[in-house]
């Protein structure tokens, strides 16, 4: 894992294949863990972070936050995502991810949640133009020559995507990704998919790329709509739960024996173990995993039960020994460098 490498791989978005296939922010589950699991079963063309509070970044809170922002070197290229809405903290916490060694920045305006919308952060930004194109300026300056990019939805209350992408284009991103969802929708209703050419026109002439995203269950299906709409690249989420194979397009998940699809999910759990040994992220977060994993098995609601009440590697190990055909064995990989806290609270001292 790395923390302190300057990455070379500036403006690798213009280098990537078209479509370029990414995978989703999603928090509580895409950590350094399970990404380094996907990457190592199917990796995509990009991969980002889950979402990490440029205000928290800024604070004394900066310790706690910083293992959300780990990754492994094999994960490049790797952007990270942060809100906020404050553009001085925006500018810091860029140039905390610069430090960290990060491929790009992307800041998420497209968070739905109450608490951070109301704060005029998240899906927020949509109903202030003005604030947003500061915060991207000042992530801008913060980022240095590392990409910048917004993750967002296609309006707030009603779909104004063409005036929302309008003011996003004047500000020169390198990529825009579009749920196409409001954020009233949260995700209650299909991602209209039909939508997305009223914005396709607007960034030709443009060197911005627009990614689409919402509801994309297999590769096949990602470059069909690629193929349909004329879009740059396509991100996926959900899809990925219990299917760190999902980029792979050699290996289907439903083609691999119970055997091996238990030694990879017990090889997450050991690396998320290995990896935040020393933070406060708790093993509870594993149960969603076991559960994703497991469905579609035969016998999978009998192992849900026993691995619901696991709280560590071990005990899951224990709870599925008997479904395994051959024993799992687990090889550590490398740990993170550590990072240098003190260098990086000067950024914002
Ligand atoms: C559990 C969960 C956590 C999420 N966390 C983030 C996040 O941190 N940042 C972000 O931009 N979007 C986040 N999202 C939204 C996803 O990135 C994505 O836009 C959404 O799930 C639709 O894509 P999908 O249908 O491929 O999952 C999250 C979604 C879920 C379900």
């Amino acid at each position: 894992m790395c923390g302190a490498n300057i990455s070379n791989n500036r403006n690798f978005y213009q280098k990537l294949p078209k479509p370029a296939l990414v995978l989703a922010p999603l928090e509580q589950v895409t950590d350094a863990a399970f990404r380094y699991i996907i990457n190592k079963y199917g990796k995509p063309h990009v991969i980002y972070t889950e979402f990490t509070s440029a205000d928290g970044l800024c604070s004394p809170g900066l310790e706690r936050l910083i293992p959300d922002l780990r990754y492994t070197e094999a994960e490049r290229p790797i952007v990270a995502q942060i809100f906020g809405r404050r553009p001085e903290t925006m500018r810091h916490a860029a140039s905390i991810c610069r430090k960290l060694g990060f491929d790009g920045v992307d800041i998420n305006m497209g968070c739905p949640e109450k608490n951070v919308c109301k704060t005029g952060a998240g899906a927020g930004m949509i109903n202030n133009p003005a604030l947003a194109k500061e915060c991207i300026a000042a992530v801008k300056e913060g980022a240095g020559d590392l990409p910048v990019s917004v993750k967002t939805r296609i309006g707030f209350t009603d779909i104004t995507m063409e005036e929302w992408v309008e003011h996003l284009l004047e500000t020169d991103l390198q990529v825009i990704t579009l749920h196409l969802r409001t954020r009233k929708e949260m995700s209650k209703v299909p991602a209209h998919w039909d939508k997305v050419h009223h914005v396709v026109e607007q960034f030709k002439g443009t060197e911005t790329l627009l990614y689409g995203n919402g509801d994309v269950e297999s590769l096949q299906q990602a470059n069909q709509l690629a193929e349909e709409t004329g879009v740059d690249g396509i991100m996926c989420g959900r899809a990925i739960f219990g299917n760190p194979w999902f980029f792979n397009p050699d290996v289907c998940r439903e083609e691999l024996t119970v055997t091996e699809r238990l030694h990879v999910m017990l090889e997450h759990a050991y690396v998320f173990e290995h990896f935040f040994a020393d933070t406060r992220k708790h093993f509870l977060v594993m149960r969603s995993h076991f559960h994703a994993y497991v469905s579609g098995m035969p016998k999978a609601k009998e192992m849900r039960i026993k691995l619901t009440l696991c709280s560590s590697a071990d005990e899951a190990h224990e709870a599925v020994k008997e479904y395994l055909e051959t024993p799992f064995v687990f090889n550590p990989p490398p740990l993170h460098d550590s990072v240098n806290l003190d260098e990086l609270r000067q950024i914002f001292a």
